[in-house]
C-alpha cells in the first residue's frame, strides 16, 4: 500500500519535472513521438484507425530518413501545442501557420508548405474580404483563419467549430454565409461538392511548419536537415504530387 502511494508520488514529480527529449534521447530510444489532429484532410486524417494525409506521409518519410520508428498521437487541434509544452510528444505536424504569437510558445521548423486562408461560399455568396461585411463566417477554433477573419472590417457573426470539417458542414447546410479555411482544403471541398460551393479570394498567406518544444534545438536541427534532404532528393515532390497533383513547397 505504502509502496503504491510512493510510486504515484514519484510519477507525479516525474511528470511535472520532465524535460523535452533531446535528439540524443530520441535517437537512443529508436522511436519519435509525433502529434497531429487527424481531422484536417488532405493534410492529416484519421480514416478508421489509420492516419493518412500529406503531413502524416511526410513526417513518416522524415522519421525514416532519421532512422526512427514513429509513435503517433492525435489531439484536438486546440490542444496540440499545449501537449508539446507538457512533453507528451516530440513534435507536432498539424498545418500550424508560423505566427509571432505561436513562436513565443514553441519553436518552428523550416516551413514544410506554403498556403493561404481562402473564402468559400455558395454561388452568389461572399467571394472577397469586402463581401464579408455583415456576413456570417464559419472557422475552426484556434486557427489563423479565426485570427484573420476577425480583422476583416465589418465582418458579421463569426462562428467557431472544434473541427474544420464541422465549419465546412455549417456552410453546406446554410447555417453561415461563408467558410474560411485552407486554400487546398477549399479546392477539395469545391470538387467534392461538385460546384455547390465556390472558392473566392485568399484572405491571407501563410507558411506552415512543424513545432517542437521551445528550446529543443537539437531536435529542430535534425528535423530541418531531414526536411531539406526530402526537398532536394525528390521525396517531398513525390508525396506532394500524390496528395495535390502539384508541389506545394514554399518558393
Ligand atoms: N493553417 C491554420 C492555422 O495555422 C489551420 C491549421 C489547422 N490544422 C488542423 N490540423 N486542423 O491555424
Amino acid at each position: 500500500m505504502k509502496r503504491a502511494i510512493l510510486t504515484l508520488t514519484a510519477l507525479a514529480v516525474l511528470a511535472t519535472t520532465a524535460q523535452a527529449r533531446t535528439w540524443d534521447a530520441i535517437k537512443g530510444s529508436g522511436t519519435i513521438k509525433i502529434a497531429t489532429e487527424g481531422a484536417f484532410p488532405p493534410f492529416n486524417v484519421l480514416e478508421g484507425k489509420k492516419l493518412t494525409g500529406f503531413e502524416v506521409t511526410l513526417a513518416e518519410a522524415l522519421a525514416k530518413e532519421l532512422g526512427l520508428k514513429v509513435e503517433w498521437t492525435t489531439q484536438p487541434f486546440d490542444n496540440l501545442l499545449i501537449g508539446l509544452q507538457q512533453d507528451r510528444y516530440d513534435f507536432v505536424i498539424a498545418s500550424h501557420g508560423i505566427t509571432p504569437q505561436r513562436a513565443k510558445a514553441v519553436d518552428f521548423s523550416n516551413p514544410h508548405y506554403c498556403t493561404g486562408g481562402a473564402i468559400v461560399a455558395k454561388p452568389g455568396g461572399p467571394m472577397t474580404a469586402a463581401d464579408l461585411a455583415g456576413k456570417s463566417v464559419a472557422v475552426q477554433v484556434g486557427t489563423t483563419y479565426l485570427e484573420n477573419v476577425r480583422k476583416v472590417p465589418g465582418v458579421g457573426d463569426i462562428k467557431t467549430f472544434p473541427k474544420d470539417t464541422d465549419a465546412q458542414a455549417a456552410l453546406m447546410s446554410g447555417r453561415v454565409d461563408a467558410w474560411v479555411g485552407d486554400k487546398f482544403t477549399g479546392i477539395d471541398l469545391v470538387k467534392a461538392q461538385k460546384g455547390k460551393v465556390k472558392q473566392g479570394d485568399l484572405l491571407f498567406k501563410e507558411s506552415i511548419a512543424m513545432a517542437v518544444k521551445k528550446g529543443n534545438s537539437s531536435l529542430l536541427k535534425e528535423l530541418n536537415s531531414a526536411l531539406e534532404k526530402a526537398l532536394n532528393n525528390g521525396t517531398y515532390a513525390k508525396i506532394s504530387n500524390q496528395y495535390f497533383g502539384q508541389d506545394i513547397r514554399c518558393r
